[in-house]
């Protein structure tokens, strides 16, 4: 009989954003990457924008985990819907980097074809005045696609037996010409020959040897297809829970909620505590808040604690990390949201105010501004530590990493 392993089981970590995604997860990632094995990633596709700054240089990845500058071993788990031609183009650049990517895609995941590409923009063509302000990179379409089963897997690129030709019969349905398929077929079969791989077995062979893996989310809760502010959402499960399904793992992992100390959202949709005027440019030209994967300018407002409560609770989430402190200092007010009034009477609970989420205005806490509050050599301003407070006592969480700007040492554990 086979003898159980021995190895000191260390625990997998799963990393959410807790807000409409730009967080600042893929720093975090990169920051304790140390003490895992590999990243994988178990949600969304190349609609993502994770950014790390290492060095003064700027590492945008849209769909390879953010392991890369670490050496990490990467994985893309069957809950990834994957455009092989931006894999194809992230490789590349990591090679021109010096930097071998060693990554390994499950042959179970959705594969973007042209024609989701083509069918996001028709869909939001058709929405008119309404569009959702997708980032237009087919994935909303892929993963409808595959609950259609009209999309192909990983490994149907490399049998005879998907048949293409539904797909293309669906486009002319939809009155969209179809876009051929040769150059994509070669360059998929190119990209993903020597990649792919069963990733929810990986995960559980390096956890049986004793090494544990990041599960890397992308967008953020309030994105989320089911539980987000649909529907201004994105096409696929966002919260922690999903990280076992995407990946074919345990639901049990640590799971980190990284929120940012102000709130953005890119994109169309709901944002009861938007910040507009002057104000709100600042904090966008402060904290850089454009779009990483459509340079759009990011919608800026004031941290939302209704929002968050529920995004804490619906993550499990026991640990966060707060993100771009360093930005407030540029901030003469700091105002928290802590309910949200509408037709004269407050709410406190997300689900209750989801119906009239368009039509609430907040409910603000004044705090005392983090205002040259100077966040330096590691320290925590008795400011930012009082605001620290006011967050884990409400979100019933522990703030464990803070982050003050954009290199990775930048960062303070508390
Ligand atoms: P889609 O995911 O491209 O379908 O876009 C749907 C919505 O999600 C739009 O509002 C996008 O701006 C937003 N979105 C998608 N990915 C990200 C992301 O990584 N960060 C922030 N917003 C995102
Ligand atoms: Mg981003």
């Amino acid at each position: 009989m086979r003898k159980l392993s021995k190895a000191k089981k260390k625990k997998n970590a799963t990393i959410v954003g807790l807000q409409w995604g730009d967080e600042g997860k893929g720093k975090i990632v990169d920051y304790i990457a140390d003490d895992f094995e590999a990243v994988a990633r178990f949600n969304g596709g190349s609609n993502a924008g994770h950014t790390i700054v290492i060095g003064g240089e700027r590492h945008i990845f849209h769909l390879l985990p953010s392991g890369a500058p670490k050496g990490k071993e990467l994985l893309i788990g069957p809950g990834v819907a994957v455009d092989p031609v931006v894999l194809s183009e992230e490789l590349a650049l990591l090679e021109g980097r010096g930097t071998h990517a060693d990554l390994r895609v499950d042959g179970r995941c959705t594969l973007v074809t042209p024609f989701e590409k083509v069918m996001d923009v028709a869909i939001e063509e058709m929405r008119g005045a309404r569009p959702l302000g997708t980032t237009r990179r087919g994935v909303g379409p892929a993963y409808a696609m595959r609950a259609l089963r009209l999309a192909p897997r990983a490994i149907d690129v490399f049998s005879n037996n998907f048949d293409f030709n539904s797909a293309r019969t669906f486009h002319r349905f939809l009155r969209e010409p179809p876009p051929s398929l040769r150059d994509w077929l070669r360059l998929s079969r190119k990209v993903l020959k020597e990649k792919l791989g069963d990733v929810a077995s990986r995960v559980a062979e390096l956890n049986e040897d004793g090494k544990a893996v990041i599960f890397e989310g992308s967008q953020g809760t309030l994105l989320d297809v089911f539980y987000g502010t649909y529907p201004y959402v994105t096409g696929a499960p966002t919260i922690a829970n999903y990280a076992a399904a995407g990946l074919g793992v345990s639901t049990n992992t640590d799971v980190l909620g990284v929120l940012k100390c102000y709130t953005t959202r890119v994109g169309a949709g709901p944002f009861p505590t938007e910040i507009r005027g002057r104000l709100g440019e600042k904090i966008r030209e402060v904290g850089s808040e454009y779009g990483a994967t459509t340079g759009r300018p990011r919608r800026v407002g004031w941290l939302d604690l209704v929002a968050l409560k529920y995004a804490a609770r619906l993550n499990g989430v026991k640990e966060i990390a707060v993100s771009k402190v360093d930005v407030l200092e540029h901030a003469e007010e700091l105002k928290v949201c802590i309910a949200y009034r509408l037709d004269g009477r407050e709410i406190d609970d997300f689900y209750e105010a989801l119906p009239f989420i368009e039509d609430v205005k907040p409910v603000y806490r004044e705090l005392k501004p983090l205002f040259h509050a100077e966040m330096t050599d590691g320290h925590l301003p008795s400011a930012v530590e009082s605001f620290i407070g006011l967050l884990e006592d409400q979100l019933k969480a522990r703030v464990t990493l803070v982050s003050y700007g954009e290199e990775r040492s930048r960062t303070i554990e508390r």
